[in-house]
């Protein structure tokens, strides 16, 4: 087990690449085992733990896998096996991908119920409303889901929330059934786009993902193609909240800077600078920044997924600042974290009121989940004296060499084994 070590209080300086999106990629990657002819080669693959994992229930189905670098080759042509039931499978959330791509592919699945971070209860009951309704059976036994079907067929879906999992899965149902699917109420993340451009390079017909209404005209098969995944709209923030929260110019590249409108919208009402340029985005703040009120929401409002940075950065900004998290209902457990660092914040259900003070100080800490982590590291990095983040694990699942990232722009953060 490793833990980060940080010395804080140094503005950040310089150039940093985004890597692939995980929440892309770990949708695509078991989307290509739809092919049953042709290889996939897929580009721009973040180096995380959550793609490793992947990669390993990729092998036990009986694709071959192939990995260089950033990128992954998978020939799923010979693959029969429509059980996934390693502890991979359980051990991640994105494993739902699976049901809908075997479902799609063999019209029957049996797969073990994802994991993943402890922020929600995280529900999949649109995930199988729309299978059910494409003509699926679906049954819990011994937790595992089983879904089976004579046929798929299209039909019209309206989704009761906004799911960016179930939207996906349920477009990786529909693309192989036959006739058309409407799915409406869809989620408009840019990964939900990115897949639906993978499946139709594989020779899918989806029309409308980025919409709220997505169209899917079923095909007979898919065959393996080449693609390049997204840049990661998370990351991205992250290290924006990061150069707006210690001060410095940061010029953060292979971004989509429309991905990250919501974001830069925030940072610049706190008091930052931040300036597109093609595919980057420049952040400047002299690190005293003002309190927001912000809501998380679907994209294109402001992303969950960096609600937990930005809460950090808003520890130290002037005023109070009114967080509301409406996508899920536990994730303010970083909040215990942040307040033995002395921050001032308050829980209250789904809201976290934050009164900005002077300064954080170093202490031993954990991340408790993901994005919990990267609000840590922020955390650590605008402290005065040394901060040691334990359960880094969470960080690894998804963020590529953040400590190798950081360092590069001047902060003095290492890794080291326990
Ligand atoms: N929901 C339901 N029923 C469902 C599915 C979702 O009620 O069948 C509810 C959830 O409880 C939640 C809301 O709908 O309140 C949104 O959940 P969504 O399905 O969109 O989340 P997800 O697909 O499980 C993905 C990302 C999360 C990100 C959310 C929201 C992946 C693998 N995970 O989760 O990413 O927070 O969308 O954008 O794509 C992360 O990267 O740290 C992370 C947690």
């Amino acid at each position: 087990m490793d833990k980060l070590i940080v010395k804080g209080k140094k503005p950040l300086h310089g150039n940093v690449e985004i890597s692939g999106a995980k929440n892309a990629a770990v949708a695509i990657l078991p989307a290509a085992i739809m092919a049953n002819k042709g290889i996939s080669n897929i580009e721009n693959i973040p180096e995380i733990e959550d793609v490793h994992c992947i990669e390993r229930i990729l092998k036990s189905l009986g694709c071959r896998v192939k990995k260089q670098k950033n990128s992954i080759t998978i020939d799923s042509t010979a693959m029969n096996n429509f059980v996934a039931d390693t502890d991979d499978v359980r051990k991640m959330r994105a494993s739902y991908y699976f049901i809908g791509a075997l479902l799609s592919r063999f019209k029957k699945a049996r797969v073990e119920l994802p994991g993943g971070c402890p922020i929600g209860v995280r529900p999949i009951d649109q995930h199988i409303k729309g299978f059910e309704a494409l003509g699926a059976e679906v049954s819990i036994e011994h937790g595992a889901v089983i879904v089976k079907a004579n046929k798929l067929i299209g039909t019209n879906i309206f989704f009761d929330v906004v799911s960016v999992g179930a939207t996906i899965n349920v477009m990786l149902a529909a693309t192989l059934a036959e006739g058309v699917t409407v799915l409406e109420n869809v989620a408009k993340e840019p990964h939900v786009v990115d897949v639906a451009n993978f499946l139709n390079s594989m020779g899918a017909d989806i029309k409308g993902a980025g919409t709220d209404i997505i169209r899917v005209k079923g095909v007979k098969e898919l065959k393996g193609c080449s693609y390049s995944v997204i840049p990661d709209q998370i990351e991205a923030g992250t290290y924006m909240i990061a150069t707006a929260a210690c001060g410095g110019q940061v010029t953060i590249n292979n971004v989509i800077p429309k991905h990250l409108e919501s974001i830069s919208a925030k940072l610049i009402e706190m008091g930052a600078t931040v300036i597109e340029n093609g595919d980057s985005v420049t952040v400047k703040s002299n690190g005293k920044l003002k309190s927001v009120n912000v809501k998380t929401l679907p994209y294109p409002g402001f992303p969950t997924d960096v609600q937990q940075p930005m809460s950090t950065t808003l520890c130290v900004s002037k005023g109070r600042s009114i967080i509301n998290e409406s996508i899920w209902e536990n994730r303010f457990k970083h909040v215990d974290e942040l307040k033995k660092m002395g921050a001032h914040i308050k829980v209250e259900g789904r809201t976290a009121i934050v009164d900005g003070v002077d300064k954080l100080t170093g202490a031993v800490v954990k991340a408790t989940d993901l994005r919990a982590g990267a609000a840590m590291v922020i955390a650590g990095l605008i402290a005065e004296g040394t901060t040691e983040i334990l359960g880094i694990e969470h960080i690894d699942r998804g963020y590529p060499h953040i400590e190798n990232k950081f360092k590069c722009l001047g902060a003095d953060i290492k890794r080291v084994r326990i």
